[in-house]
C-alpha cells in the first residue's frame, strides 16, 4: 500500500513539473527547429545547383602549418637534422623553455630517439634553440 502511495506522489510531482520543465530554456547547444507551413508533410528539397560541363574545380593549398624558424646561425642545421623525424613545428609549438631544458631535449632526441647528430653540430643546435626559444630570448 505504502509503495503505491509513493508511486502516486511521484507521478503527481512529475505531472506538476511537466509544464514548468517545458517552459525552461533549452540548454546551450540544443536549438528548436523551424518549420514553415509550406513544407509541412512533404519532403521538399531546394533545386540542385546546376553544374556546367566546362566548369573548373580546384582545391586550394592544403593548410599545413609549419611556421618558419627564427632566422639565425644554426637554423639550417636544425632544419636538416630535426626534420628527419618530425617537422620543426615541434620546436615552435613548445612554450618558451629554459636553456637547460632545450639541452636536455636535444639529448633526448639523440639518446632516446636515436637522432644522429654529430657532437659539434649538437652544440650549434642547442645554442640556436637557447638563442631564440627560451623565456628570455623568444620573440615569436
Ligand atoms: C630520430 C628521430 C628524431 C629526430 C632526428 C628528432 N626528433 Fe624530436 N622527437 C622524436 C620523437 C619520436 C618525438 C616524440 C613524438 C611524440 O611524442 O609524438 C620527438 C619529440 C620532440 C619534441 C616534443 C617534446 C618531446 O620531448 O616529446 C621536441 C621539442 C623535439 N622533438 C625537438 C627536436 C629537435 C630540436 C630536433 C633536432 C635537433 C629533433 N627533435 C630531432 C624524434 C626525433
Amino acid at each position: 500500500m505504502k509503495k503505491i502511495i509513493y508511486i502516486l506522489i511521484g507521478l503527481l510531482v512529475i505531472a506538476l513539473n511537466k509544464p514548468l520543465l517545458a517552459k525552461t530554456d533549452l540548454p546551450g547547444l540544443v536549438r528548436s527547429g523551424q518549420y514553415s507551413k509550406g513544407t509541412l508533410l512533404s519532403i521538399s528539397q531546394p533545386d540542385a545547383i546546376k553544374q556546367s560541363l566546362d566548369a573548373v574545380y580546384s582545391v586550394g593549398t592544403y593548410p599545413l602549418y609549419t611556421p618558419e624558424l627564427v632566422p639565425g646561425e644554426g637554423r639550417d642545421i636544425i632544419q636538416g637534422y630535426c626534420n628527419l623525424c618530425h617537422s620543426v613545428t615541434y620546436i615552435t609549438m613548445q612554450p618558451p623553455l629554459p636553456a637547460a631544458t632545450w639541452e636536455d631535449e636535444v639529448y633526448k632526441m639523440i639518446n632516446t630517439y636515436g637522432a644522429l647528430i654529430p657532437e659539434d653540430e649538437t652544440r650549434q643546435v642547442i645554442a640556436y634553440l637557447q638563442a631564440h626559444y627560451t623565456p628570455e630570448t623568444r620573440r615569436q
